[in-house]
């Protein structure tokens, strides 16, 4: 499956990124965004569901969008590629999972190290009118409980974290932070918006540091996070891709294994530390 000095090579590896995407997910039954006829985007267009501005125009649609995903996502188990994923932290010092995911699959299958880059599906968070913000009409006090903005004296100033905690993303009509009264939104990252500092901070230094990187189950079409393989590249990392079709990176990459992320990570565990996943 994989070059006998890549195998030693991935042996001596001390710090070990795994970036991954909605393939990675894929056999735990949630659909890919790109997958031409059953992926999200063929089903939606994006800037209907997946932008600041559709959540602003009709946020009941974006809520009822992102209810019906959240469905399928707390129905999804981790499949037997993330149990390989988590396994890797027996093998190797340093384990560093980022993913592109919502899902929280990573973190269930016992990853410690986990950058969502892109967000998490389950966690709420005030929605920020950029454009009232970036206008001065917004009073920028940041609430301490929900980083919403306008606290209105009418509400409850007190509400503790406990409160937002108690309010998910569920079927019914968009709901307010009890503290500021900001509308609550999917703490996701739609199109259009900026990734968190910090972590993307994080995501570079990992890509940029790693001895070696696993690429799994990424269209690689969406920057910033597509351009970690290359990061990792250009500075001498040995990085393997998984995916069944092959991407911009399938030439550049160490290697390239052409198969679902359930099937080859638990072989690939088992050739390179002989082990089989669990
Ligand atoms: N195992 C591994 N890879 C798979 C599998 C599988 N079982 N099934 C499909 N794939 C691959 C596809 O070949 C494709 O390359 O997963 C990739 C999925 O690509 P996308 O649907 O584009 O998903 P992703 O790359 O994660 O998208 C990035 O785009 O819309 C945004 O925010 C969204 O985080 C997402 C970002």
């Amino acid at each position: 499956m994989i070059a006998p000095d890549l195998q030693e090579r991935l042996r001596a590896v001390r710090h070990l990124v795994v970036f991954t995407g909605a393939g990675m997910s894929a056999e735990s039954g949630i659909p890919t965004f790109r997958d031409r006829a059953k992926g999200l985007w063929a089903k939606v267009d994006p800037a209907e569901v997946a932008t600041p501005h559709a959540f602003k125009k009709n946020p009941q649609f974006v809520w009822d969008w992102h209810v019906h995903l959240a469905d399928a996502v707390s129905r999804a188990r981790p499949n037997e590629g993330h149990a390989a994923v988590a396994r890797l932290q027996e093998f190797v010092p340093r384990v560093t999972v980022i993913t592109q995911n919502i899902d929280n699959l990573h973190q269930a299958a016992g990853s410690r190290t986990v950058i969502e880059l892109h967000g998490n599906l389950m966690r709420l968070k005030a929605f920020v009118d950029v454009d009232e913000l970036f206008s001065g009409d917004a009073s920028p006090v940041i609430c301490r409980i929900c980083n919403g903005y306008a606290i209105d004296d009418e509400l409850d100033p007190y509400a503790g974290p406990e409160d937002l905690a108690a309010i998910e993303l569920h079927a019914g009509s968009v709901p307010h932070c009890p503290a500021c009264g900001a509308l609550l939104r999917p703490d996701v990252v739609w199109f259009g918006e900026p990734l968190d500092p910090g972590m993307l901070d994080d995501a570079f230094l990992a890509a940029e540091t790693c001895d070696a990187l696993i690429c799994i189950g990424t269209s690689l079409e969406v920057e910033p996070a597509a351009t970690l393989p290359w990061r990792a590249l250009n500075r001498g990392a040995l990085v393997i891709e998984v995916n069944p079709v092959s991407t911009q990176l399938s030439q550049s990459a160490s290697a390239s294994l052409s198969g679902g992320a359930a099937a080859t990570l638990p072989l690939l565990l088992q050739s390179v530390w002989g082990s089989v996943a669990r």
